[in-house]
């Protein structure tokens, strides 16, 4: 029985997966790069690329994935300077990510947040 149980949920998280990845390619790829940068490329970087910031906060919760995840949602909805856990240079650099809420909603949040969770940092 728990078999068939776990047959039929399968397909649901894959689409999950695949959802949050897609999600974040529409929605956030076109700041945050997937890959670690090059050299050539850390130049024209106009935001931390995800794999640092996925890494970062990691060590910043101490592996606490709910709470990870709920940061990543409220901060990407509401950003701001005293929230940030991005290391101050990049701030500097950067600034203060603008706020993606007219982009994207709480719910494709929650899944983009999953996918990041999930995925990074890279193994390699
Ligand atoms: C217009 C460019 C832009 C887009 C689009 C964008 N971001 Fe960002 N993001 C930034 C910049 C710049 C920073 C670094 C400064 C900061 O932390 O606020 C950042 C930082 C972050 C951080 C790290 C915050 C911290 O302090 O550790 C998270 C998490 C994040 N973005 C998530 C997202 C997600 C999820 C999306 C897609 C829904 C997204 N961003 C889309 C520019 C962007």
């Amino acid at each position: 029985m728990k078999k068939i149980i776990a047959l039929l949920l399968f397909p649901f998280f894959v689409l999950f997966a695949q959802n949050g990845e897609e999600l974040f390619d529409m929605k956030c790829a076109v700041c945050h790069i997937k890959t670690r940068p090059t050299s050539q490329m850390k130049d024209s970087l106009i935001a931390p690329p995800i794999n640092g910031i996925v890494k970062n906060l990691k060590q910043a919760f101490g592996d606490n994935k709910d709470a990870t995840l709920e940061f990543i949602v409220s901060y990407t909805l509401e950003p701001s300077l005293e929230k940030a856990k991005c290391k101050t240079d990049a701030i500097q650099r950067f600034g203060v990510m603008p706020s993606q809420k007219e982009s994207v909603t709480q719910d494709e949040l929650k899944s983009i947040a999953n996918y990041m969770y999930a995925n990074f940092p890279l193994q390699r």
